[in-house]
Formats: structure tokens, C-alpha cells, sequence
């Protein structure tokens, strides 16, 4: 956590009118997105539906064509690199494909980012490092390559690596649709358990089950657009929308 005061009141990531345009293809049309401190928000929506587009946008990795974005009130200066550098100190971001370095090994991958950026030094980053990987049931994997390890194990590493910089809030991206089933229920534990401990998240997901427990609010996108959300319950079982009641029919 930052030192700074955070007034509860304020949204930690609010976003107002985002819009992303590929060519002629509109990715994202004006669509807003408030999330509270502590709050886990799932967006769920058929693929294509603009999902990554929308949770890339929200720390740079897209840069909007039009729209605001304020973390904590304050608003992000989207044409300055440095701003969004400043974003992703604060909201870490994690992959389907977790994308470690192969030829670091787990706790090499883990305290880069705190050391390079100079978050820590490298003794107390490896220290962060080794209780993060205890927390995730990998406090014997430090020494091993990513080849090394299962699936699971690298998104369950991917996720220590974006807690590791102690960030305010976490996007993810489908963080186990690439992972065979019985890899799946390990990595949504520790999402689990870090919605339990107050983590703020945003989360791509086709986990309706996890969605339902584990998420304050969903969100369903379809066709650049956000077509509902609302309490997990609400939206999951008794959804207002009939694009909403379609896709979920198909998927569940
Ligand atoms: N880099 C890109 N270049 C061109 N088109 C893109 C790019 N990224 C996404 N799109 C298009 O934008 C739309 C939304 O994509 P995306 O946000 O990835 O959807 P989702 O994550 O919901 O599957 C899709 O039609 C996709 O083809
Ligand atoms: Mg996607």
C-alpha cells in the first residue's frame, strides 16, 4: 500500500467514456467502469467482446482513443509514458499466458521489476519474493526455471510476480484459460484468497462458478460494449438482459 491518504469514497480506477478504435474496428465504444477499493469485479462476455481491450486500456497497455481515467481521482495524463509507468506501479497486471523470462529462475523472475524500478533492494526483494511463493505453496520452486514447472505453477508464480511490485489492484487476463482443468481450482485459490484479504481485481474470466463466489460485481461485454452488470447473483442468475441470458446459456 502507498503511503499516500486514499479516501474510501473515491473510486481506486474509474474510467469514464473509453473508446479504442483498431482501423475501422471500434474494440471498446465509450464504455465506463468504476471499481471501489476492495472490490473483485469479473468481466465475463463472448470473445471478441472487447474484454482484454478494456482491462488493457485501464493501465496503458492500450492506449485509449478517447475517454478519462482517474486512479484514486487523480487523472491520468494518457499521452505521457511516465503516467502510465506511474499507473502500473499501482495496478498490476497479469496474463493467460504468464510470460516469465526462461532463462531467470522464479525468484530472478519475481524481484526484477522491484529492483530495476528501485521498489526494493535486492535482500528485501528476495525476502518479499520467498514469503510471496510460501503464500502461493511454491516456497520450493524459488531455484527452479519456468520450464521447470506446471502450468499452475507458472500462472501461480505470474501472480506473485505482479503482488511482488505491491500493487493496489490487479487486472487480470483469463489468468487460467490456458491451463488444463486440474491446474485451474490451484489458481483460482489464491485468487480466492486474495479477494478475501481485501485485493482490489479485475478479472477476465469464463469461471462463472469462481465469477458467482468470488467476485462483488460482474460485467457483461458484448460488441465493444458493457450490456450489464451487477451483483454476481443478480447478473449470473437472473440477468436483465437478453444478450446476457443467450451467452450464458451457451457457456454454462
Ligand atoms: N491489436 C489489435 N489489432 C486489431 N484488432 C484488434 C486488436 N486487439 C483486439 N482487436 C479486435 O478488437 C476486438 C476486441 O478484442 P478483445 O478485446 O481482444 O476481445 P476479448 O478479449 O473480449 O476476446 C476483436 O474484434 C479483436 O479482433
Ligand atoms: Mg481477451
Amino acid at each position: 500500500m502507498t503511503a499516500c491518504a486514499s479516501n474510501r469514497a473515491v473510486p481506486l480506477i474509474a474510467a469514464e467514456g473509453l473508446t479504442k478504435c483498431f482501423a475501422k474496428h471500434t474494440a471498446l465504444r465509450a464504455v465506463s467502469l468504476s471499481v471501489a477499493r476492495g472490490e473483485v469485479v469479473a468481466v465475463i462476455g463472448p470473445s471478441g467482446s472487447g474484454k482484454s481491450t478494456l482491462i488493457r486500456c485501464l493501465n496503458g497497455l492500450l492506449v485509449p482513443d478517447a475517454g478519462t481515467i482517474r486512479i484514486d481521482g487523480a487523472p491520468v495524463d494518457m499521452r505521457q509514458q511516465r503516467a502510465w509507468r506511474a499507473v502500473r506501479l499501482r495496478v498490476g497486471m497479469v496474463f493467460q499466458d504468464c510470460s516469465l523470462f526462461p532463462h531467470l529462475s522464479v525468484l530472478q523472475n519475481i524481484t526484477l521489476a522491484p529492483v530495476r524500478t528501485g521498489r526494493m533492494r535486492r535482500e528485501q526483494a528476495a525476502e518479499t519474493a520467498r514469503n510471496l511463493l510460501a503464500r502461493v505453496q511454491l516456497a520450493d520452486k524459488a531455484d527452479a526455471y519456468p520450464a521447470q514447472l506446471s502450468g499452475g505453477q507458472l500462472q501461480r508464480v505470474a501472480i506473485v510476480r505482479a503482488l511482488a511490485m505491491a500493487p493496489e489492484a490487479l487486472l487480470l487476463d483469463e489468468p487460467t484459460s490456458a491451463l488444463d482443468p486440474e491446474m485451474i481450482a490451484e489458481v483460482l485459490d489464491v485468487l480466492r484468497t486474495l479477494s478475501r484479504e481485501g485485493m482490489t481485481m479485475v478479472i477476465v474470466t469464463h469461471e462463472i462458478g469462481f465469477a458467482r463466489e468470488a467476485a462483488s460485481r460482474v460485467i457483461f461485454m458484448d460488441q465493444a460494449e458493457i450490456v450489464e452488470q451487477g451483483a454476481a447473483d443478480a447478473v449470473l442468475t437472473a440477468p436483465r438482459e437478453a444478450r446476457t441470458r443467450t451467452f450464458l446459456d451457451k457457456i454454462l
